[in-house]
């Protein structure tokens, strides 16, 4: 049974403590407020403690209790210092979400040997980091579970993309890893996003050729022809946290819109397709 809260909605996570790393924006941002509106206790880890304040803050003003920490999560001692801190502000730790992460745009030979190691250093090692500062505590919850912030470019390759896309396959490769070495005692799962709609992503399409572009790749290759919220993610990661998913580890959930669902051997018929389904329903 779940808890309910003062409005009688569901709490499945009433009683929890859940760390989001990179929880200062975006998928984080919106994750971290959907766990809190569960009921989990929140720590939200971010380089950019400004921001992470910000959504702490806002958790707060909701009733809900969430603590900010600086700390990047590519730094040994910045992770061991968070996870400390945060454990120490509510006693336990249950939830890992694993988000943190940054990309770039780059093939082999256009990317810096620097560029190369700060991407893997975050986007992979930041997953290793933070789930081994993790463990220690989520050994002692009776419903630990870790999830992974992958990407579809885990899953299939992107164009200009080989740093992220080699991080997020191995983010996906590391879940399946970890799923078995804990099997009985934390369950390990990864969600991947398709096309997002998020600060980064906003600041992205600010120019103009590249919105127009990335308007077309909606249309010709995701068949929901839209991006999905901040919010859509965060709501899988909150099933994953939750009772509702005891069974489930060492998977991974696609949040695409049906991105991969399809070969795209004739992209502009899946486009066709829609424009001949909303003039149906128009005509109706
Ligand atoms: N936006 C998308 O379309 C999309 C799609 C698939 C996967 N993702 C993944 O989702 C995650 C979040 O992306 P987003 O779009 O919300 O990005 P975002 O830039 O809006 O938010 C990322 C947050 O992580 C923080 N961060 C960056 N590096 C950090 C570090 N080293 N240590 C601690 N915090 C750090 C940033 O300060 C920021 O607050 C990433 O792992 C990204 O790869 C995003």
């Amino acid at each position: 049974m779940h808890a309910m809260d003062a409005t009688g909605g569901s709490s499945p996570l009433a009683g929890r403590t859940a760390v989001v790393t990179g929880g200062g924006s975006g998928i984080g941002a919106a994750t971290a407020l959907v766990l809190a509106e569960r009921g989990a206790r929140i720590g939200i880890m971010d380089t950019a403690i400004d921001h992470a304040r910000t959504v702490a803050g806002a958790i707060r003003a909701a009733g809900g209790e969430a603590v900010a920490v600086r700390g990047d999560v590519s730094d040994e001692d910045d992770v061991d210092h968070a996870f400390r801190e945060i454990v120490d502000a509510f006693g336990a730790l249950d939830v890992l979400f694993n988000n943190a992460g940054i990309g770039l745009v780059g093939s082999v030979g256009s990317t810096s040997r620097a560029d190369w190691d700060r991407v893997l250093a975050v986007n992979l090692t930041g997953v290793f980091l933070c789930s081994r500062a993790a463990i220690p505590f989520m050994l002692q919850s009776a419903h630990a579970s870790i999830i992974n912030n992958c990407s579809v470019s885990g899953l299939s390759g992107d164009v200009e993309r080989a740093a992220y896309n080699a991080s997020k396959g191995a983010v996906l490769q590391l879940t399946r890893q970890m799923a078995l070495d804990y099997a009985r005692r934390i369950r390990v799962n990864s969600v991947s996003p398709g096309a997002v709609d998020t600060p980064l992503q906003r600041r992205m399409l600010a120019d103009p050729e590249v919105a127009e572009r990335h308007r077309e790749y909606l249309d010709l290759y995701v068949p929901m022809q839209r991006e999905a919220s901040a919010r859509e993610v965060g709501l899988v990661v909150a099933f994953l946290a939750s009772d509702d998913a005891s069974y489930i580890t060492g998977t991974n959930i696609l949040v695409d819109g049906g991105l991969l669902a399809g070969r795209h051997s004739d992209p502009r018929a899946l486009r066709d397709a829609a424009a001949d389904r909303s003039q149906r329903s128009t005509d109706q």
